[in-house]
């Protein structure tokens, strides 16, 4: 059984990955937290945060909090798929080892945990995704390039034509797409100032925006899951809406 949630950040929002939240979670949707096989993180992952050592098992970090979550998550008793967000050591996602899996491949953190690559393809338990990601930071002048930010925290042209020709020989009908940021479509759902188009144009000055607004003409699916907006609106309108923005919410997909 598939979870999925929103941003974890690192260790500041890890209790979205406690047993109290899974359990409490899935049971409202009348299932069971045992039954987790593959959990999905929508972008804003943050492991690793500090730079490390990297080799074919994965990271090996020696920063303590860094190791902590780690450790942490390695006792997980699933599988932890994370999308690509703003807040990623892209300098160390660059070096983590490709590994096949769910027709495709993906990079490795640890044994129980891999990044999903952008603008790719995904069978995960007979159910299709095209995973997108990446946002731009907002609060840059508070951070520092390559210590809180990374440059590659957008899309590059090149990646946005590379997915845009996958989708050409894919075709354009997936079950679900995953992403960190959304379409303005779905942002506008938990931002009511997209309501003004002046506003609008402001939020789609973020090339992550655009792009996936482009995909999100082309494509045709059932539910587009996204995180970064800090709001879990999408769990409360699950039933009804295509777009679901998540936070410490999660959805089962069986
Ligand atoms: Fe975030």
């Amino acid at each position: 059984m598939i979870y999925i949630t929103g941003d974890l950040h690192n260790t500041i929002d890890m209790k979205s990955l406690s047993i109290k939240k899974l359990r409490n979670y899935c049971y409202w949707q009348q299932s069971s937290h045992e039954k987790i096989t593959n959990l999905i993180i929508l972008g804003d992952f943050g492991l690793p945060w500090c730079d490390c050592a990297v080799d074919e098992e994965g990271i090996h970090p020696t920063d303590k909090q860094d190791k902590y979550l780690l450790n942490w998550l390695n006792q997980k008793p699933f599988t932890i798929l994370a999308v690509m967000g703003n807040h990623e050591n892209y300098n160390m996602i660059e070096k983590l080892p490709e590994v096949e899996m769910f027709g495709n491949r993906t990079l490795k953190v640890s044994k129980n945990i891999f990044f999903l690559k952008r603008g790719h393809f995904y069978n995960i338990e007979g159910k299709s995704f095209l995973v997108l990601g990446g946002a731009e930071s907002q609060d840059k002048e508070f951070r520092k390039l390559n210590v809180s930010y990374w440059e590659q925290e957008l899309m590059s042209d090149e990646e946005e034509i590379s997915c845009l020709k996958r989708i050409e020989e894919h075709g354009t009908q997936v079950d679900y797409i995953l992403s960190h940021t959304g379409p303005i479509e779905g942002i506008s759902l938990v931002e009511s100032s997209c309501d003004d188009p002046k506003y609008r144009e402001l939020y789609r000055k973020d090339k992550a925006v655009r792009f996936n607004d482009k995909i999100n003409e082309i494509m045709t699916y059932k539910k587009w899951f996204f995180g970064h907006w800090h709001t879990s609106w999408g769990y409360d309108n699950r039933k009804t809406s295509k777009f679901i923005p998540l936070y410490y919410a999660g959805i089962v997909l069986e």
